[in-house]
């Protein structure tokens, strides 16, 4: 597309301010936030905010909904989006099954992590005695309360969602099927993800395919994304389809991250094509006076139009 780029490996604070001083148009985060020693983590997305660096992807505030399930969730049924109930716990908190308030079969999962981390056969619980354990487990394991959902039993997919220049949405539905476990079940777990076997496959059926687009579109806006999310839905036996979560800060690796994979699969988008337009749309917010001394080619198509009057009055007025 014809701009430099450089590769920031950053692990400490000195890295991170090693890129302020470069002033880039535009950052592509690859993570959410970097993990220092006996200091708090660092936010990228806060971290360029506060320091005026144009970032690519959701605002922290939004990214807030990526990290908390809970959040999300509740923030989307308030908006009349559809979820699965849920309650949280933490060990010794139930007593009894007749306390619980919501009978099983049952979900349990983090509230808080991501690429199925601590998402196993076991979180699928229907008695008891294997809900203290789990919730014991994933309490030990996170140190956060676990999420307890009611148990989806119908079909899952992944919707890739792209925010355009000209204020349109790319919406790339696809179904995932993981490979089912000796117990019968179908969950898409850290063992699943890290082994690569599950199926994504193009929703045939047009009326799913529409309102599974749709929910995650809903999400989406309702959510306040910028440029690009990918919301996992989940439906049930009866053919309920619910919001499971959003993912913000989506993995990009090529050939196996599910948002390439799903523009591939739904609009037959070549990797390249997907990040062209992921940053496209970033650098449509670079300010025209804070590149003075860039080249700027006419025939490059990444600038539309309204940026490129803006920038050439500007240059006119100087
Ligand atoms: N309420 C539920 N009922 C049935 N399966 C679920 C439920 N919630 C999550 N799962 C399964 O667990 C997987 C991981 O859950 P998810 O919330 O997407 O977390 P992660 O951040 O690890 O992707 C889902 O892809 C799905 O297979
Ligand atoms: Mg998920």
């Amino acid at each position: 597309m014809g701009h430099a780029v450089k590769l920031n490996v950053c692990k400490i604070k000195e890295d991170l301010e090693g890129i302020l001083k470069r002033k880039p148009d535009l950052v592509i985060l690859a993570v959410k936030y970097i993990s220092l020693k006996d200091e708090d983590d660092i936010w990228l997305a806060d971290y360029f905010e506060q320091h005026g660096i144009n970032y690519i992807g959701s605002s922290s505030e939004v990214l807030k909904f990526d990290s908390n399930k809970v959040l999300a969730k509740s923030y989307l049924r308030s908006k009349g989006i559809k979820t699965a109930n849920f309650f949280n716990a933490i060990p010794g908190q139930y007593k009894e099954e007749s306390e619980l308030p919501i009978k099983f079969p049952l979900f349990l999962k983090p509230m808080d992590a991501a690429n199925g981390n601590g998402v196993d056969d076991l979180s699928f619980v229907t008695n008891f005695l294997d809900f203290e354990s789990k919730v014991l487990s994933l309490y030990e394991l996170f140190n956060f309360p676990v999420l307890v959902e009611e148990y989806l039993d119908g079909r899952e997919f992944t919707v890739a969602v792209i925010n355009t220049l000209n204020g349109g949405l790319i919406v790339s539905p696809i179904e995932i099927i993981p490979p089912e476990s000796r117990n019968g079940l179908r969950i898409l777990g850290e063992k699943v993800k890290t082994d690569d076997s599950e199926e994504l496959k193009k929703i045939e059926d047009q009326e799913i395919k529409n309102r599974v687009g749709k929910l995650a579109i809903d999400s989406f806006l309702n959510l306040g994304v910028r440029d690009f999310g990918r919301i996992d839905i989940k439906a049930n036996k009866r053919g309920h389809y619910f919001f499971m979560e959003a993912n913000l800060v989506p993995g990009m690796t090529c050939g196996s991250s599910y948002f390439p994979k799903a523009c591939e699969i739904e609009h037959e988008l070549t990797y390249d094509k997907v990040l062209e337009l992921l940053l496209e749309k970033g650098l449509s917010r670079v300010p025209p006076t804070a590149q003075p001394n860039k080249r700027i080619n006419l025939d490059t198509k990444f600038f539309d139009t309204t940026f490129l009057e803006h920038f050439l009055s500007e240059k006119g007025a100087q």
